[in-house]
Formats: structure tokens, C-alpha cells, sequence
């Protein structure tokens, strides 16, 4: 347990209807104890509006779109832009998920520009980092982080670093019961604390929360949340259950 803020982070990815959010919420929220800690929640776009008229008021639990496109308008058929956001009161996007990445192409650059555009709006991005199994087995793991960091903070200030959230979130771990060890996640999050201490200063290194993904659940909540290094987690099937989001976040 560090002295940063945690995050407890849901990402339903392509999961629930309106209905669903709603039932959901009615549920979760009068058991969710923030003392000491955050919350988001990333619903699915159709379910934005309604989520964060749900949370709307309430201090620390926030509601985050799972993906935006960089530009502001324009014929980009399918996206929304960080203005559609905002006008709806959404102020956290998560950025670079790795099914964005290995299921949809997302590039680089792609990703970098996201990240910009971001920050140029005062979105909260959560910015998510991680290897393949067959990168983390070639031995290739802190290449991979460090070339996702570098590209995702090519355009950003040290104003907008401070405002980043990082999850690492090993592919291999997402949605396949395999959590990494305590032990890997400290080694790798303490790669990106050293990587951010180098790129920007210690202060952003010392601050930056970065959250652990990768099949979380009650189970194994208290234990990775009991790592120095870890500040937080974002859950993917965990999360859908409200019974089961509420033990993540009520954990220790
Ligand atoms: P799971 O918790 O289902 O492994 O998903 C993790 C994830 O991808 C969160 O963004």
C-alpha cells in the first residue's frame, strides 16, 4: 500500500445495456465505501449519459468512456471526440486498452495522438500498458513498456503527465484467470515509476498512480492491493457483478 489515492476501476468493455447500468448502480452505490480511495467506472458509450447522471454529485466515483477518437469532428464514422464526452460530463477515457491495440489495430501514434488530445481537453486519460506472452516469454516485456510509454508521452507536457493514470495490464493476464504475481507487477511497475522519473521528474515518477490489470477479482484484491507499487486496479468480468465490484472496492 503506497501513500497515493487508490483507484478501483470497472471496465464492462461490451457488457450492459441501459437497463443493466442502471440495476447495476441501485446496487453497488449504497454499499460503495470511497473513504480513502476512487472509483470509475467505464460503461459502454450507450450507457455514458446515464451513468454519469448516476454518479453525478457524488465526489469520488467518476464515470470514463472506454475509448475516444482524437479529433474534435469531422467524418470519422462510428467514433466520438473528446467534446462529445465532455458534453455529457464525462471527464476519464481510458486510452490504449490492449483490445484497442491487438483486436482493433491501434498504432502508436494513433494512441499518442488519443493521449494529446486527452490532455489538451482536461480528460483524465487512463493510459493502458502491457506485453504479450510471447513478448514477456522472449523477454522482451520492459521494450515493450518502454516503447508504449515513450510513444503515449511523445506529445505531452509535464502539466498533462501529472494528470495521467497508467494500468498495466498484461494481455496474457486479461480475461484468462491468470493474475501476475505480486512480483511481476511490482518488477513492472516499478519499470514505468523509474521510466517516468527519467522522462519527466521524480515528483510525477513518485505520484502517478498506476493501477494493475488483469483478472482481478475478490480473491486476489487484497493481495495485490497490499503491494507498495500497486495503487489501484482496473477489472474487467470481476467488475459486472455488483456484488463482486463491491467486494474489489470495499477490500483489506
Ligand atoms: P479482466 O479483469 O476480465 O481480466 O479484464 C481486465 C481488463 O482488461 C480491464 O481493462
Amino acid at each position: 500500500m503506497s501513500n497515493r489515492t487508490p483507484i478501483i476501476a470497472a471496465n464492462w468493455k461490451m457488457h450492459k445495456t441501459v437497463g443493466e447500468a442502471r440495476a447495476f448502480l441501485d446496487s453497488f452505490l449504497p454499499g460503495c465505501d470511497t473513504s480513502g480511495k476512487e472509483v470509475v467506472i467505464a460503461p459502454p458509450f450507450t450507457a455514458l449519459a446515464e451513468t454519469e447522471a448516476m454518479l453525478r454529485g457524488l465526489d469520488r466515483v467518476h464515470v470514463a468512456a472506454q475509448n475516444m477518437h482524437h479529433e474534435e469532428k469531422g467524418a470519422f464514422t462510428g467514433e466520438i471526440s473528446p467534446l462529445m464526452l465532455l458534453d455529457i460530463g464525462v471527464n476519464w477515457v481510458i486510452i490504449g486498452h490492449s483490445e484497442r491495440r491487438h483486436i482493433f489495430g491501434e498504432s502508436h501514434g494513433f494512441i499518442s495522438r488519443k493521449m494529446a488530445a486527452a490532455v489538451r481537453h482536461g480528460l483524465t486519460p487512463i493510459l493502458c500498458v502491457g506485453e504479450t506472452l510471447e513478448e514477456r516469454e522472449a523477454g522482451h516485456t520492459f521494450d515493450v513498456l518502454r516503447e508504449q510509454l515513450a510513444t503515449a508521452f511523445e506529445p505531452i507536457g509535464e502539466e498533462g503527465a501529472a494528470t495521467v493514470v497508467i494500468a498495466y495490464e498484461p494481455v496474457w493476464a486479461i480475461g484468462t484467470g491468470k493474475t501476475a504475481s505480486a512480483g511481476q507487477a511490482n518488477e513492472a511497475h516499478r519499470f514505468i515509476r523509474e521510466w517516468l522519473s527519467n522522462r519527466f521528474n521524480n515528483t510525477i515518477a513518485d505520484t502517478k498512480r498506476i493501477l494493475y490489470g488483469g483478472s482481478v477479482k475478490p480473491a486476489n484484491i487484497s493481495k495485490l492491493m497490499a503491494e507498495s507499487e500497486i495503487d489501484g486496479v482496473l477489472v474487467g468480468g470481476a467488475s459486472l457483478d455488483a456484488a463482486s465490484f463491491l467486494e474489489i472496492v470495499n477490500y483489506g
